[in-house]
Parts: structure tokens; sequence; C-alpha cells
């Protein structure tokens, strides 16, 4: 199976997860595919909050419905991907630089469903490089903050060019690589303290209820 094939059939799985009237919605590959089987079921959803300009876009073109949170009291389930996960439930994620939304939605979902293909399981986080979203005029003070924490901070860039990368939020992206992250809650702690910090993008504090994991077997459903 291809690695698209694992996320289509964790999207596919993640419907039976649908709860409630209000669904968040993550970003990125896997995410995508999971909008896709949701348009089949929207009759059942009033609406969604989605964690991206990308995700509202892609949730609208299938004419489901996109709401504020600011309008929106208690969301029952988040469905998102993630860059890593360890088998506690902690996850990086902000790949596609969505990672601030992505917090926050999933800081007011009732539930967080994790859907990720088997490659994205690891023993230790930290071989994906971290994001962290930072304010663009803090973005040398906030690099020079995590070097000191042993990590190797590199600012994201536009595709193709020498330009900082900017975020839904205005924000830059800051990919931390080098660190071996034995203690992810701790380290999250850490990096939220750091001034000019928007989000780091380890969801420790908040991880996942469940993920849905995509392997070769089938579906491995994992309950944190
Ligand atoms: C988006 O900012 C990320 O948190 C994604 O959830 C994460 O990068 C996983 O992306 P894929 O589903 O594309 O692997």
């Amino acid at each position: 199976m291809t690695q698209d094939e694992l996320k289509q059939a964790v999207a596919r799985a993640a419907i039976a997860h649908v709860e409630g009237d209000i669904i968040g919605v993550g970003t990125g590959s896997t995410a995508n595919f999971f909008i896709d089987e949701l348009a089949t079921i929207k009759h059942r959803i009033k609406g969604t909050v989605a964690s991206s300009e990308a995700t509202a876009a892609r949730l609208a073109g299938h004419g489901i419905p996109v709401l504020d949170l600011n309008d929106v009291a208690e969301i029952a389930v988040y469905i998102d991907g993630a860059d890593e996960i360890t088998e506690r439930g902690a996850m990086i994620k902000g790949g596609g630089a969505a990672l601030t939304r992505e917090k926050i939605v999933a800081s007011v979902s009732k539930k967080f469903v994790c859907i990720a293909d088997g490659s994205k399981l690891v023993d230790v986080m930290g071989k994906f490089p971290l994001p962290v979203e930072v304010l663009p005029m803090a973005r040398n003070a906030v690099a020079r903050r995590l070097a000191a924490l042993g990590g190797e901070p590199r600012l994201r860039l536009k595709p193709g060019t020498r330009e900082a990368f900017v975020t839904d939020n205005g924000g830059n992206i800051l990919d931390v690589a080098g660190l071996a992250i034995a203690d992810p809650l701790a380290l999250e702690g850490t990096i939220n303290q750091i001034v000019g910090v928007i989000a780091v993008g380890l969801f420790a504090a908040r991880g996942a209820d469940v993920c849905l994991l995509g392997t070769p077997e089938g579906v491995r459903t994992l309950t944190f």
C-alpha cells in the first residue's frame, strides 16, 4: 500500500468517530482525505471549525459549512494528522504550518482523534524538526533561545525563495532540528515560556485521545 492509500484508509475510518453537530478539522494531506470523506456525510453535521485557511477553502469547496470558533460553544471531536506521534499520544504537528490554530481548535474539543500513516509512530520524537511559530520581530531572539536548549532552529522559507514563510496568522516558523524529546510535556512548557513564541508544535499537554494508524495490515486503533 502507498502512503496515500494508508492516509485514505485512516481518513475513512475516522468517519466512525464523527460525533456531535460541529467537527473540528485539521490541516494537511491526511486531513484533506478526511475532508473528502466528511463530504459524503455532510447532511449529518451542522458545520465545522477549520484549523487553517486551506482547510476552510477545501471544506467550503465541498459545500460543508465553516463556522467561526467565536460562535461555537463546544466541539465534540477534532480530527487531524500528525508529523510524529508516540505510544502515549503526544505529537509533533505543524509541518503544514497550521500548528497555532490546530492547537486552539484541539484545546476546545472534547476528543482529539489523530489520523496518521504508520510511519508517524515513534518511540522518541524529534527526528521531524519541531515547528515553532514566532512573531516576525522576535524570530532571531527566539532562535537563540531554542539553540540554547540544544536545538538547531532554521527559518522556514517560502518554497523556491529566500523569503520567510508567513503563516495564516502573520507569523514565521522556526523548524528546530536536533532535539531528542524525552519529556514532551516539559519541553512544551519551556518553549511556551519564551517571549515571542506564538505556539510550539508539541501537543503533549493536549495530546490525542485516539490515534487511527494506517498499516499495511489494516487500521490500528490506539487509545490514550
Ligand atoms: C499541519 O500544520 C500539520 O500539523 C499536519 O497535521 C501534519 O503536518 C501532518 O500532515 P500530513 O497529514 O500531510 O502528513
